[in-house]
C-alpha cells in the first residue's frame, strides 16, 4: 500500500516543478494511484538493481525503497541538481543518487561495476525532451536492461508511444484518471 506521501509534500516542491516546468513537465508530483500503477508490474522480490530517471522530489523513489529488497541497489538519476541535493537526504544506503542526465545510464553503471539491471522507471517528461536525447535515453535503457527486464515510463500524453516499440519487444499501454493530470503508463518488457 502506498502510503499517503501527499502529505509530506512540501510547497517548495511544487514551486520548484512550477519555476522549471520545460525540464519537469508537471506542476505537482505524482499520485500514490499513479505511483502503485507504474510500478505494479516490477518484481520487487528478485530484483538486485533498479534505475529510476527523474526522481524529482523523490515520492516514486520513496515508493521503490520502500518495496525493494535489503540486497537491492535503486540507482536514481536527476537532472536538476537542487532535487538532486535533496535526494542525498534520504539516509538509505541502497540508494545511489546522481545529478547527471538520464543518458548516461551506461558510464554510471560502470562506476558501480554493474552488468545490467532489472527494471528502469522513469518519470521523464519525454514529449519535451529534444528527439535525439529520447533516442539516446531509450537505446541506453534498451541495452542495460536484462533480458525480461522492465521499462516503465509514465507520461501525461501518448506522444512518445510509438518510439517505444522499436527497443522492446512487448509494450503495454495503462491508464489511470486518478492523478493530476491523468496519465498514460507503458509498460515495456526487453
Ligand atoms: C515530472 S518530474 C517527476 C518527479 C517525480 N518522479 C514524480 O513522479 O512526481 C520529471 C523529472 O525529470 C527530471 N528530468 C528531466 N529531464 C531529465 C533528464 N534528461 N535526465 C534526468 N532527469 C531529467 C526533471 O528535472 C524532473 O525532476
Amino acid at each position: 500500500m502506498v502510503k499517503d506521501l501527499t502529505a509530506r509534500w512540501q510547497n517548495s516542491d511544487t514551486l520548484r516543478l512550477i519555476r522549471n516546468i520545460r525540464t519537469t513537465g508537471t506542476i505537482t508530483p505524482s499520485s500514490p494511484n499513479l505511483i502503485n500503477r507504474l510500478l505494479k508490474s516490477v518484481d520487487f522480490e528478485s530484483a538486485r538493481c533498479i534505475v529510476e530517471l527523474g526522481p524529482g522530489n523523490g515520492c516514486v523513489t520513496e515508493v521503490i525503497l520502500e518495496r525493494m529488497s535489503p540486497d537491492c541497489k535503486l540507482i536514481s538519476l536527476e537532472l536538476d541538481s537542487e532535487f538532486a541535493e535533496r535526494l542525498r537526504y534520504i539516509n538509505d544506503s541502497r540508494l545511489y543518487v546522481y545529478n547527471a542526465c538520464a543518458s548516461s545510464i551506461r558510464k554510471i553503471l560502470d562506476e558501480l561495476e554493474i552488468a545490467t539491471v532489472d527494471h528502469v522507471v522513469s518519470s521523464l517528461p519525454l514529449a519535451l525532451i529534444d528527439d535525439q536525447v529520447v533516442q539516446d535515453i531509450l537505446t541506453t535503457v534498451g541495452e542495460n536492461l536484462c533480458e525480461g527486464g522492465r521499462f516503465l515510463q509514465y507520461q501525461y500524453s501518448l506522444a512518445n508511444y510509438g518510439d517505444m516499440k522499436p527497443f522492446f519487444r512487448d509494450v503495454k499501454l495503462r491508464f489511470t484518471l486518478r492523478n493530476m493530470p491523468p496519465a498514460f503508463v507503458y509498460e515495456c518488457v526487453k
